[in-house]
């Protein structure tokens, strides 16, 4: 497996991933297969053309797009697919599930008939802790029952199993890796933590949901990276792999560690009306790919703390993103939720 083509690599896991791989192994070459939808984007991938000539190539097409696979499995003589390509945001799939059901359930199928088609080494699926529903006590393992409970959990957890069905049915050689929460560099800042962290540098609002006592594991998104690579090269096939710190946080004390480290005061804090069905704890249980020779390098705190420095670095990363669609979709997440925790400001 030398030549893989990495779909979803212009988000943010994926273009830390092609990164990662493009730098340790000098044998290996990468085809990026990105759609570029609002999450994709290609200045996560800026200097890669350039550091790796000859190695690193990026194709815009939709994994839902079978010819357009095909072809670029044939053209760049692929032999192995590591799938990232997905619609990813909880509140997003809420509001639309469409393309989630699209691209994270039918896209998985087209990237699997084509692993069949054309016999690769292997097909690796980037799934996540969510497929495993809320979690009261206790922590997932790999042999649990998936109980989703959004449509982006459902439709992830849709795709699980048909890498699970390709491989039992046509003993597909397949790996697959669920990650708790990922922080870092190139986050689209609708998830949580850049969310955060930018609208505090601006003074502006931080829209906790609920009574912010959420848990979750922030994992640093290189840590995953080594994970997933650690799968694809010692990793069983037909197996999965639960990947985290093993520790929690509730979200309240992840958003005071970010105003802590910003220097900026906790009144940003509003606590806004729920996410609807929000898992209130996800937990994993990783001793499976820590018996893989697997240790994450940072705890949650060490990563918040990482991510945080980076959002204040690369100003030019993010303010670019934080207008047109995003700002519509922002408003339309937050902007009622926003006046609800003020009228509730005020009659409190
Ligand atoms: P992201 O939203 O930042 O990036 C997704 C990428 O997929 C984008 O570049 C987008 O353009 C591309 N894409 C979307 N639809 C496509 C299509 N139809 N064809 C081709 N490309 C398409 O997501 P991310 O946070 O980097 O997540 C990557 C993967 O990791 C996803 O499969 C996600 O479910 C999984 N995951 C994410 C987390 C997390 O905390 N972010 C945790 C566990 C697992
Ligand atoms: P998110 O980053 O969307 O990841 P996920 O839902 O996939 O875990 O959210 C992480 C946690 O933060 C989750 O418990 C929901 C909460 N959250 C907020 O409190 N406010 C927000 O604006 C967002 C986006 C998330």
């Amino acid at each position: 497996m030398k030549r893989l083509m990495i779909t979803g690599g212009a988000g943010f896991i994926g273009s830390n991933f092609t990164r990662y791989l493009l730098e340790r192994y000098p044998d290996y070459t990468v085809l990026v297969y990105d759609k570029l939808t609002y999450a994709g984007n290609m200045d996560n991938l800026g200097d890669l053309a350039e550091r790796f000539a000859g190695r690193y190539a990026f194709l815009q097409a939709d994994i839902c797009d079978a010819s357009a696979v095909d072809d670029a499995i044939q053209s760049h003589r692929i032999d192995a697919i590591v799938n990232f390509a997905a619609e990813t945001h909880v509140d997003r799939s809420i509001m639309d599930p469409d393309a989630f059901i699209q691209t994270d359930v039918y896209g998985t199928y087209v990237l699997l008939e084509a692993t069949r088609k054309f016999e690769l080494g292997r097909y690796h699926q980037i799934s996540t802790d969510e497929v495993y529903g809320h979690v009261p006590v206790g922590s997932s393992r790999e042999t649990d029952a998936i109980a989703p409970r959004s449509p982006y959990a459902a439709s992830k957890a849709s795709g699980d199993l048909l890498v699970n069905a390709y491989h039992v049915t046509y003993n597909l050689p397949v790996t697959m890796t669920r990650g708790a929460n990922n922080i870092g560099p190139y986050q689209y800042p609708e998830k949580v933590v850049p969310l955060f962290v930018t609208n505090a540098i601006d003074n502006e609002p931080l829209p906790l949901y609920g009574d912010g006592l959420q848990m979750r594991d922030y994992q640093y998104v290189v840590d995953h990276c080594e994970a997933i690579d650690l799968v694809l090269q010692r990793g069983e096939i037909g197996e999965v792999y639960n990947v985290g710190t093993g520790s929690e946080m509730p979200n309240i004390e992840m958003t005071r560690l970010i105003l802590e480290i910003l220097g900026k005061p906790e009144s940003l804090v509003r606590h806004v009306p729920d996410r609807e069905g929000h898992d209130r704890r996800y937990s994993l249980d990783v001793s499976k790919i820590r018996a893989l020779g697997w240790e994450p390098d940072h705890s949650c705190a060490e990563a918040i703390e990482l991510t945080t420095r980076w959002y204040v670095e690369n100003e030019w990363w993010w303010r670019k993103i934080k207008s047109g669609e995003y700002k519509q979709y922002y408003q339309r997440q937050y902007g009622w939720r926003l006046a609800q925790a003020g009228q509730d400001n005020r009659q409190a």
